[in-house]
């Protein structure tokens, strides 16, 4: 036991400090570098049937023929069972509507930009605005006004002295034990990288169509996996009223950044720093304990007494379970209680390196109470072979199999022997275990006997066949176990790797959260299958991906994954109601549409572009509030000198007007 003990705080150890590398050796074994690389030589491209991006490929000739989804002249709406009143029916409506309005309320010409970011967050837009916005519309943006996640993540930042933001993004990372990486900009360049690995890299590519446009600073990058921030909720409160005091629109506000502010980095640099960020070392600490702080003293997961059923209202629907509201579905003030003990990176987080006091940290992801500052996570842009999107077996709908498919190694935090129920992954590799779920009885919803297309609760489906035959999802190897993996020897059969475009030949793609964010998001979405999604994670895309239109969102319990996968894929036959038995019919069509309008939708939203398009915007608000005249910075003018830059330059049409579907 002594031994065990020594052990895993080595090991702990051993995890803070080899930090990202986890992720990178975590996210080459998921994905089999090996195989990508002997299936690369085969030539699948058939000339002459490429769709226009030269990427599409034939599919295999051996499948059937079916009529291709790109000829059915989008005509959902007339097939949809009329009288079906499926809760997902609604889902799918409600998202409908409030993608529509999204798509509605764009504005289309600079004039309109600024008016309506004045309206939205009573300041002028900051210097370098009219630059940025010409970028966007030039590369295409198909939103111009969805950046909120950059106004709330910087909000804090107001109650915060410029010098002392300064300061920190200019020396976090010169303590190794940081785990911060710097880049650093300088007359209209990135001057250098410090403490840099392959993220800051990327960031810099990532940066370099619009280097030039912005003035001096210093990003301080995290280069671990977990997020680092998290302020406890009154302290945030004064900070985000420091904010709103702070709004104002001068008539004659300062057009230009202030030139040489001090106390960017240098090297060899002797004047005094405002350094300490004082972080808490806290590897496998349970991370409710300290997310929980930052939550608002009324909400579930600081009120005791407060109900499961109560908070679940806010984001589950009653029948069936289905998610109707996938942000507050991952927001752990308000689910916290009931998923503390049912994912890894809650339960047994490895590297935890925190502070409570507000940094200017940078970061790909975090959960909703961190307040570290969003980017697009550089394996979006990096076109990793094994993250990127890749058409090779990314056949028509019709042509992939009727199952949902999963690979990946035990990540999500620090396995032992006691704990690893307790992680996200493992969970869901049991639950779709035939064997394990042979004795199981799960909830699902079942066709009314009475009553053709009404549907109710039934209780006591076992999912075991339903399982074997429409799931394939296991480890393909175990990993970050104290002290070895030995535990998991009757636990788990490995699978084969596959690789990511291997897993398009099944309709539906589940993904789950690792270590951390799932890299693979983005390529699902690209991909014609339907991504099924949980995640306890906040990423840079969130406001612009609309849940049950885009994707299935799925509860962190996963409690109604066989709801899910019934209502889609069908089950049993309409006479066995009257046996008692369960009957879904199948909503195949419904399953192929809503994984359509994901890939549609991509292409127009999560596109490199769109990346550094959101950079950008990001960059020229971060160096407002970096500026030491920050409260008098801005652009006051009408916009109207882009008038004619806007009627060369039309945008985009909106999706929403072609009809209901797409
Ligand atoms: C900083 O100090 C190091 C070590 O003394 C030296 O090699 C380097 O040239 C100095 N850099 C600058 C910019 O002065
Ligand atoms: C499913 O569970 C059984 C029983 O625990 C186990 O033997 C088998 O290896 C598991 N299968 C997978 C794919 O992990
Ligand atoms: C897994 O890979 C091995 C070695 O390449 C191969 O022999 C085996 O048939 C594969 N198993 C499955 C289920 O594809
Ligand atoms: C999620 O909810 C919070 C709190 O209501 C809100 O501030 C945020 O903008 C929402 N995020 C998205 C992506 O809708």
């Amino acid at each position: 036991m002594a031994d065990f003990e020594v052990g895993r705080r080595r090991f702990f150890l051993f995890l803070a400090a080899i930090g990202s590398v986890i992720l990178l050796v975590n996210l080459f074994m998921l994905s089999g570098t090996d195989l990508r690389s002997k299936i690369k030589n085969i030539p699948i491209n058939i000339p002459g049937t490429s769709k226009g991006n030269g990427h599409e490929t034939a599919p295999n000739p051996d499948l059937p023929k079916l009529p291709s989804w790109h000829e059915d002249n989008g005509n959902f709406e007339e097939h949809a069972a009329v009288n079906d009143k499926h809760p997902i029916v609604d889902l799918m409506q409600a998202a409908d509507q409030a993608w529509t309005k999204y798509e509605e309320d764009r504005t289309s010409t600079f004039k309109e930009t600024v008016a309506k970011y004045r309206r939205t967050y009573g300041r002028h837009p900051p210097p370098g605005f009219r630059d940025w916005y010409k970028f966007a519309r030039e590369r295409n943006v198909h939103n111009v006004d969805d950046f909120s996640q950059i106004m709330d993540d910087l909000r804090p930042f107001w109650g915060v002295e410029p010098a002392v933001i300064r300061s920190l993004a200019a020396h976090l990372h010169e303590t190794e034990g940081n785990g911060v990486s710097g880049l650093h900009i300088r007359d209209g360049q990135v001057w250098k990288l410090t403490n840099a690995n392959w993220r800051v890299d990327t960031m810099k590519e990532m940066v370099g169509s619009f280097v030039k446009y912005l003035p001096d600073m210093d990003i301080a990058m995290n280069r671990l996996d977990q997020p680092r921030v998290v302020v406890p909720f009154e302290d945030m409160q004064n900070l985000l009223a420091r904010e709103v005091s702070t709004r104002q629109l001068y008539p004659d506000a300062l057009a230009e950044w202030t030139k040489d502010l001090p106390g960017l980095f240098k090297e060899n640099d002797t004047a005094p720093v405002i350094t300490d960020p004082e972080f808490v070392l806290a590897p496998g600490k349970q991370y409710m304990l300290i997310a929980k702080e930052a939550c608002p003293p009324e909400s579930h997961a600081r009120k005791e007494d407060s109900s499961t059923r109560s908070a679940e209202v806010l984001y589950k629907e009653d029948r069936g379970g289905f998610v109707t509201n996938f942000n507050l579905s991952s927001d752990l003030c308000t689910v916290g209680p009931e998923v503390e003990s049912k994912h890894g990176f809650l339960f047994a987080p490895s590297t935890v390196v925190a502070s409570k006091r507000l940094l200017p940290i940078f970061g790909e992801c975090k959960v909703n109470v961190n307040n570290d500052i969003l980017f697009p996570a550089n394996m979006y842009y990096k076109n990793d072979e094994r993250y990127a999107y890749d058409p090779t077996y990314d056949y028509d709908w019709d042509d992939k199999e009727d199952r949902m498919i999963w690979r990946g190694v035990t990540s999500g935090g620090t396995n032992t022997a006691d704990n690893w129920m307790n992680m996200h992954r493992q969970r869901l590799v049991l639950l779709t275990n035939a064997t394990v779920m042979a004795d199981q009885e799960v909830r699902i919803m079942s066709e009314d006997s009475n009553m053709q297309g009404d549907y109710q609760n039934y209780g006591h489906f076992n999912p075991s066949e339903f399982a074997a035959k429409h799931t394939d999802i296991g480890f393909t190897e175990a990993f970050a176990c104290v002290p070895d993996c030995g535990f998991y020897d009757d636990v788990w059969t490995y699978k084969n790797m596959t690789t990511l475009s291997q897993q398009f030949e099944s309709k539906y793609v589940i993904d789950v959260d690792g270590h951390s964010f799932s890299g693979r998001w983005h390529a699902f979405l690209q991909s014609k299958s339907l991504g099924i999604k949980s995640t306890i994670f906040r990423e840079w895309h969130d406001s612009r991906l609309f849940a049950w239109r885009h994707f299935v969102p799925l509860d962190n319990r996963y409690d109604e994954i066989y709801s899910i996968l019934t209502y889609f894929i069908g089950l049993g036959n309409p006479s066995a109601v009257s046996n008692g038995q369960p009957y879904i019919p199948r909503h195949d069509f419904e399953a192929r549409k809503l994984g359509r309008q994901g890939r549609e939708w991509a292409t127009k939203v999560l596109r490199r572009a769109d990346i550094e398009i959101y950079m950008f915007r990001l960059l020229i608000e971060y160096a407002r509030i970096i500026d030491d005249n920050r409260d008098r910075l801005g652009y006051s003018g009408d916009g109207s000198e882009l008038d004619k830059y806007d009627t060369q330059h039309p945008l985009s049409p909106s999706m929403a007007s072609k009809g209901g579907g797409v």
